[in-house]
């Protein structure tokens, strides 16, 4: 299936690892000039290579940091000066720390809401202006499960995420009049470094084996077993396509079955 954005311009946020890696990596296979970003600029330089060993597309890296505003501005402008507009934004972040209610003060909340919330905003701030310009956009916001269903020991992650789900859907609602479309995407458990650095930590605890870490995550998924960030990825990819232009203000899931409620 063609996707149709052969040479447009995607800017994935937080793609030096994990999901946004493996978003970037699929865009730039589909044949679209992809900016990653991070703050670690060596990490971020292996990737680069990493993709355009595998794609042979076109690959820019913008060492910032996404709560970061000027960074952000300076990036958008960069990538428009460069390719001359942008075409499809995928908001990813890093998670909040995992914690209960009694572990967090009130400043611990405002870090959360600037990491997913805010960065959310300010990108889509810099990059609509662009897109109402040539009537085409794709933006996805890259949330988590714990927005359909809270996780318990998750309380800023479940706070602020709600915040972007409620964004985008208003946004949606304002700007499809200029074709640009504005979706989340949730993923339930998918194996990334993150994941693996949880299961190391669960181990280090004391609380039971790396694979009892795995096999209690698995207990709750109806596929059995974690995602790949590659599955991920093609969700991701199939909404920034041309084809999905009549899908907007949605919030997929992509979770092997997890959330348990019906929508
Ligand atoms: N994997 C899962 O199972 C899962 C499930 C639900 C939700 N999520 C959420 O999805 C997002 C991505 O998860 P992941 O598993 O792919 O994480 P990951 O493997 O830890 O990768 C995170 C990426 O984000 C970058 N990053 C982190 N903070 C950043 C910032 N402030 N500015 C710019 N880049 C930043 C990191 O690079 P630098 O550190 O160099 O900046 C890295 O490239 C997270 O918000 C996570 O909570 C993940």
């Amino acid at each position: 299936m063609d996707l149709g954005i052969k040479d447009k311009v995607a800017f994935v946020t937080a793609s030096s690892k994990g999901l946004g890696k493996a978003v970037a990596s699929q865009l730039s296979k589909e044949g679209a000039k992809v900016v990653i970003c991070a703050r670690n600029k060596e990490h971020l330089a292996r990737t680069r290579d990493e993709i355009i060993y595998r794609t042979g597309g076109v690959v820019k890296i913008i060492p910032a940091d996404v709560t970061n505003n000027e960074q952000i501005t300076k990036a958008i402008n960069e990538i428009v000066q460069e390719f001359g507009t942008l075409d499809i934004l995928v908001c990813n972040a890093g998670g909040p720390p995992a914690g209960m209610f009694e572990d967090f003060a009130i400043d611990d909340y405002r870090k959360a809401l600037e990491l997913n919330l805010l960065s959310t905003v300010t990108l889509c701030y810099e990059v609509i202006p662009h897109m109402k310009k040539q009537h085409w956009g794709r933006i996805i916001n890259i949330t988590s499960v714990s927005v359909k269903q809270p996780i318990d020991n998750l309380i800023l992650s479940n706070t602020s995420r709600t915040g972007v789900i409620g964004f985008s859907k208003s946004l949606s609602n304002q700007v499809a009049k200029y074709g640009i479309t504005v979706n989340a995407v949730c993923p339930g458990y998918t194996k990334t470094q993150r994941v693996e650095n949880l299961a190391k930590a669960f181990e280090e605890s004391g609380e039971g084996s790396i694979e009892d870490f795995y096999r209690n995550i698995e207990s709750t998924i109806p596929m059995g077993r974690l995602g790949s960030p590659k599955e991920f990825a093609y969700a991701v990819a199939f909404l920034a396509s041309e084809g999905a232009g009549y899908i907007t203000g949605t919030a997929l899931q992509v979770d092997g079955g997890f959330v348990k409620g019906l929508f």
